[in-house]
């Protein structure tokens, strides 16, 4: 199957923030690629919807199949522009519980949270190249968070992920330019099934935030949107918290 069509692959996007991105995108003119881990169903019901999209299961944990995520990605249309490294886990633990930080907590945030968009960037590399060779740089955007700018976050593990994840961001805008723009959007608090329960930090985003609100994840497809769109911006790290961090 070929598609005239830009085509985007967003990870994690049967949930919250990437299905805001895969419908955004998807209503900006993208074909899309849609993933997860295990919710299947919701990934096949959401491509049906979308119309020029499909849906690929793979577990980001196993590097055989973020290999086979991106060949079946490119497959599909015989071409990828834009990847977007959305999906991540979290782990809720008090800042100072460090027995609560265990190495299992950090080797699992560590590789679902940073080599994973480092291994599919890698795969994809060749691919959002050959998008320059058609007229506009390939574009990656890395969904990490405020937690890796600020020393906040639902824990010390998950906020040196999203740490990891903005150097890296910056260091392969330099190495992959200017082929491949490479971009991070670092959200503050998002109403999403991962946070329906942080009734705390619900109640930070709406007493002290500028914006008196936690994100929606349209809020977030939209930063998303814009830095797709924009063919001279690479290595920001775009803090989409609500005005957050000038308080
Ligand atoms: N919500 C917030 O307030 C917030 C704030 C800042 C940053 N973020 C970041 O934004 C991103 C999305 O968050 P969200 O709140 O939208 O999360 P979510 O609703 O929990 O959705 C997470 C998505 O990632 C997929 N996923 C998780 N682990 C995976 C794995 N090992 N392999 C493949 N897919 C996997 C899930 O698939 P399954 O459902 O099939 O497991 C799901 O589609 C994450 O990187 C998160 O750290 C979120």
């Amino acid at each position: 199957m070929k598609t005239a069509s830009p085509v985007a692959l967003i990870t994690g996007s049967t949930s919250g923030i990437g299905a805001a991105i895969a419908r955004r995108l998807a209503s900006d003119g993208f074909s899309v690629v849609l993933h997860s881990r295990s919710s299947v169903e919701i990934g096949q019901a959401l491509a049906r919807e979308l119309g020029s999209a499909i849906y690929v299961q793979a577990d980001l944990t196993d590097d055989a199949d973020r290999v086979r995520l991106i060949r079946e990605a490119v497959a599909a249309w015989g071409r990828l522009d834009v990847l977007v490294n959305n999906a991540g886990i979290s782990r809720v633990i008090p800042h100072a519980d460090l027995a609560a930080a265990t190495p299992t907590v950090w080797s699992d945030l560590h590789e679902v949270n940073v080599v994973a968009p480092f291994r599919l960037i890698a795969e994809a590399e060749t691919a959002l190249r050959d998008a320059a060779q058609r007229g506009r740089p390939g574009s990656v955007i890395n969904i990490s968070s405020h937690a890796g700018v600020r020393p906040k976050g639902a824990s010390i593990p998950y906020a040196a992920t999203k740490a990891a994840l903005n150097h890296m961001t910056r260091l392969l805008a330099l190495s992959l330019a200017p082929d491949i723009r490479v971009n991070a959007v670092a959200p503050g608090l998002v109403d999403t099934p991962l946070t329906a329960d942080w009734t705390q930090a619900q109640e930070v985003w709406k007493t002290r935030a500028p914006m008196r609100r936690s994100a929606s994840p349209e809020d977030i497809a939209q930063a998303v949107a814009m830095l797709v769109a924009s063919d001279y911006l690479t290595g920001e790290i775009l803090l989409s918290d609500g005005g957050l961090n000038l308080t």
